[in-house]
């Protein structure tokens, strides 16, 4: 189950001082007096907080109508207060309206209990685009998954595995919001309720009581605060958890948080990994063969994030959409923590189309909302060129928010102080009782540890026990050309099938990218680094033939530039989770291509202790992070940060389970 990708209805706020009301539900969003103290006793003391989190590692609420965060921000708060350090909130909330950064920071005003938490808040507010948005607040101790669209909508697309300890419900009143208090909408939420998990909410009104009954879900009135003459607390019942639709893409058992953790790969793949599991709070270890961070496929001086976007709302489409918003989120945050990640002073990228039938399509990614539009508009020629600073000759996207990175600055705050094991090859994994050793090239266990994540690139399918994955090695160069008299106007990269990045004030040479080649041999063709002059010409032939004002800064081949390999998908997907056990899989799902239920088949088995990152592909720096959150809520069994249907898109095992579906 999907979600529509479309515009958002404008809540139509009308304030009366602090407090909001929507003119679209003709209700308030809180009432006036002592707010704070009304969120924590209805809602925090209704799921029985702060004593119910006292114990647990990771606890998840669930909230039905985000609306201001005021409980979120409160909840954040208390729990801060009352949790152990190493613990980890995780709040998963809905919201079909959602509202803006500044409308949320003018109802919390009043609110100094909450500290800078709204500010932050504020800062990381995603933009009004459908589907998950995870923030990672805190320092990682908070991970907020805003679920932007239709509660129904939303909960069908929440993997069964996301199951929260509490819930609160806080829809606009019954009777003017009455789809979200209804035994289905009930029933939906207890199949993603732990055992024994609390819900609590501020209204008793007979309709919602007769709902919740319905639902079997068992409740009590107690004594409300302020103006409210009681509100509810309940237990969710016992339920099945949401049936899975692909048993063989369901995760491993959950990992224990303590365990010690070892990456193979120090390039995006990596250290997107080290970056959100230090941020889960976990003991983790890097090794690379190289002597740093981003040496191999991510160490170009300069790289772009151009989203790689789909017309159709399909799974590679929001996949791509999310984790570039994702990653924009990220970059500010480290930006923030003073690494110059972005080299430019300016954000923005312009991509051109590749041919007329690709500026229709460009039209309709606008058209469609495949970003909000305050991150992508379709622009004239006109406005085109003077966006890139140069005569460009065709209409245009422009993203906002993108632009260039510098990948060793990038990765390297990422790792952080996580200990990174360099000029250490890893030859082999050996299978011990408790995990992996992990041997080196003279025949040395240099770890042992329950837990490997393999973030080694094209190298991944050497250490993996089986065929491995289905990765195409592509060869791709990049040349570096001095700016001249033209290009040097340059403002911002520009994309058009290859690339062309600014020269930055004319402190740095024009990168020009990037080659697409076939290198079937992969890594055991070691002659890939070596530059072709051949390469540098296909460079140079594209940027004259797309941007002609640039054709004369094209006469001259360059001396300079850089190859790596590619890990490449067949549907530019990355490969992000646990390590399939193909054997497993041959042999129990043999029959998939009958088309039987789903439920006729066992879930799926992995290798112990065997995870993955790569398959990044073209667009390593813009799906990295993401996918690390993804592999991160399937190690410890927390909540997703994309819709099941991705975290299937990017499973691990998807190649196995289409090849037998196909037989
Ligand atoms: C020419 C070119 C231009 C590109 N431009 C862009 C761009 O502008 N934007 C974008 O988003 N993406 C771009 N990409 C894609 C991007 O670079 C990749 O998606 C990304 O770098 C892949 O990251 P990775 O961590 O999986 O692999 P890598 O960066 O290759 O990292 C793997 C690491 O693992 C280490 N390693 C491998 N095997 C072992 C082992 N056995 N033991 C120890 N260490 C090991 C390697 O030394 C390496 O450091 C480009 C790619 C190319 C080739
Ligand atoms: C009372 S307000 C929530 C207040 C919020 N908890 C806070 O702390 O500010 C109710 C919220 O439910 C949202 N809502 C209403 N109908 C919805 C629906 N069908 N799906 C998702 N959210 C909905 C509204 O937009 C509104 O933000």
């Amino acid at each position: 189950m999907s979600y529509r990708q479309s515009q958002f209805i404008d809540p139509l706020l009308r304030w009366q001082d602090h407090v909001p009301q929507s003119t679209t539900f003709s209700d308030k969003y809180f009432v006036s007096e002592n707010t704070l103290a009304e969120s924590r006793h209805v809602f925090l003391n209704g799921i029985g907080a702060p004593g119910v989190w006292q114990n647990k590692a990771d606890f998840t609420i669930f909230e039905a109508g985000f609306g201001t965060g005021v409980n979120f921000l409160n909840t954040w708060v208390n729990w801060k207060q009352s949790a152990s350090p190493s613990f980890r909130l995780h709040y998963l909330a809905v919201e079909a309206f959602p509202l803006t950064a500044d409308d949320i920071l003018k109802a919390t005003r009043p609110f100094d209990e909450l500290g800078n938490s709204r500010q932050q808040l504020a800062e990381n507010l995603p933009p009004l685009h459908p589907g998950y948005h995870r923030l990672v607040l805190d320092r990682g101790r908070v991970r907020l998954t805003l679920l932007y669209g239709d509660i129904l909508d939303m909960l069908e697309t929440l993997s069964p595995e996301t199951q929260f300890d509490g819930c609160y419900l806080d829809g606009f009143a019954q009777t003017r919001n009455p789809e979200m208090w209804t035994a289905e909408l009930f029933k939906l939420l207890s199949r993603h309720a732990k055992p024994g998990a609390g819900l609590a909410t501020y209204s008793s009104a007979t309709k919602i009581c007769d709902a919740l009954n319905d639902a079997g879900i068992i409740f009590n009135t107690r004594p409300g605060l302020m103006r409210r003459r009681d509100c509810l607390q309940g237990t969710f019942p016992e339920t099945a958890a949401k049936p899975s639709t692909a048993p063989w893409f369901s995760p491993p058992p959950p990992q224990p948080r303590d365990t010690a953790i070892a990456i193979i790969g120090a390039g995006i793949g990596g250290a997107a990994m080290a970056y959100a599991l230090r941020q889960s709070g976990a003991d983790v270890t890097i090794f690379d063969q190289q002597n740093g961070p981003a040496a191999g496929a991510s160490g170009n001086p300069v790289g772009i994030l151009h989203p790689r976007l789909t017309t159709d709302n399909s799974a590679p489409g929001q996949f791509h959409a999310g984790a570039y918003l994702h990653t924009l989120n990220t970059l500010d945050a480290l930006t923030a923590q003073g690494f110059k990640v972005r080299p430019g002073d300016e954000k923005g990228l312009l991509a051109l189309p590749l041919h007329d039938r690709d500026a229709r399509r460009q039209r309709k990614l606008a058209d469609t909302f495949a970003l909000p539009g305050s991150h992508m508009e379709f622009v004239l020629k006109q406005h085109a060129s003077k966006l890139a600073g140069i005569d460009i000759n065709a209409d245009a996207l422009w993203f906002k928010g993108a632009g260039c990175i510098d990948p060793k600055i990038f990765c390297t705050a990422l790792i952080g102080d996580t200990p990174l094991r360099a000029n250490c090859f890893i030859e082999h994994l050996q299978k011990t009782d408790d995990g992996w050793a992990l041997f080196d090239g003279q025949g040395t266990c240099v770890m042992e540890t329950p837990l490997v994540i393999l973030a080694n690139g094209l190298d991944c399918n050497r250490l993996l026990p089986g065929d491995g994955f289905p990765v195409n090695p592509k060869r791709g160069q990049i040349s570096y050309l001095e700016p001249d008299t033209v290009s040097k106007n340059l403002l911002a990269p520009v994309t058009f099938g290859g690339y062309i990045t600014p020269a930055f004030n004319g402190n740095t040479p024009h990168i020009i990218g990037a080659t697409f080649e076939d290198w079937p041999d992969g890594l055991a063709n070691d002659s890939w680094p070596a530059l072709q002059q051949s390469s540098h010409q296909c460079n140079l032939d594209l940027l004259a033939e797309k941007i002609p004002a640039l054709a004369p800064l094209c006469q001259d081949l360059p001396n300079d530039g850089r190859a790596s390999l590619r890990a490449t998908t067949a549907d530019r997907l990355v490969i992000a989770g646990a390590v399939p056990d193909e054997d497993f899989y041959q042999h129990h799902y043999t029959d998939l291509h009958h088309g039987k239920a789903a439920s006729d088949y066992p879930p799926g088995r992995y290798q112990p202790g065997l995870y993955c990152l790569t398959g990044l592909g073209s667009r390593g720096f813009q799906t990295a992070l993401l996918a690390a959150e993804a592999v991160v809520a399937t190690l410890f069994a927390t909540p997703a940060p994309v819709a099941e249907h991705l975290m299937h898109a990017i499973h691990p095992a998807r190649f196995i389970a289409r090849d037998l579906k196909k037989q």
